[in-house]
């Protein structure tokens, strides 16, 4: 399958069959989300892959019960840092600096400004959490080219998301929850608007 007919494939799923997926498309899945670029290359997320019987009715009531999440065989929870984890100066912004070839301060002093420039503008958890949304991007059209479906969720309470994962708000924030699994409902025909619409070209 060409990503171009993945894209046209996949649709937001509501209804899931009982069929479950595949340890190794489930590690596909997931390896699309960790290949996933982030801005500095922070890695700022972690993935919850949430399968439990008991554990995926919770994730179903904190997304308001939409049903997607109640029938699919599992959900994916993409976590994000805090304001607190992404100072410059702090443990956790030098651990992933650290990483990168050339200095430590050199990576500090190149991230400051973007940093400050977050801060000033209310941007930096926004920010944060936004980064989820290209993995999740890539998880779903990636899981698409299997044959999996899936749809992003936006809708949820994340106090009762964090809580079921047993997690604290001071160290994770949630960006977005994505049920996956195959189809029991016929694909939704996109509507979308078209190119000439969209786009504008400047030469
Ligand atoms: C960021 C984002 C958040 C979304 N949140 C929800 C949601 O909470 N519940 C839901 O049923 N669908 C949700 N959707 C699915 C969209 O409604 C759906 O993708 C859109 O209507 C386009 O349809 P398609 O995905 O079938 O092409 C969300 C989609 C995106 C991209």
């Amino acid at each position: 399958m060409t990503f171009l007919e993945a894209m046209q494939g996949r649709f937001a799923c509501k209804l899931y069959s009982e069929q479950k997926i595949q340890e190794a498309d489930l590690l596909s899945i997931l390896e699309y989300g960790r290949l996933t670029p982030t801005s500095f290359g922070l890695e700022m997320w972690s993935f919850h892959v949430v399968e439990n019987q008991a554990m995926r009715k919770q994730l179903y009531h904190a997304c308001f019960d939409q049903t997607s999440v109640l029938s699919a065989p599992l959900s994916i929870v993409t976590l994000s840092r805090p304001a607190s984890f992404l100072h410059p100066d702090g443990k956790w912004v030098k651990g992933r600096g650290a990483r990168f070839p050339g200095s430590l301060s050199d990576f500090v002093e190149d991230y400051r400004p973007y940093y400050n420039f977050l801060v000033e503008e209310g941007r930096l958890e926004s920010w944060s959490r936004s980064q989820g949304y290209l993995a999740v991007a890539n998880m779903m059209t990636g899981a698409a080219a299997l044959g999996i479906q899936s749809c992003a969720i936006e809708g949820f309470d994340e106090d009762s998301v964090l809580s079921l994962l047993a997690l604290d708000r001071q160290e994770w924030i949630v960006s977005m929850v994505i049920p996956f699994g195959y189809p029991a409902e016929p694909a939704r025909p996109k509507i979308r608007a078209s190119i000439k619409e969209l786009v504008v070209r400047h030469r």
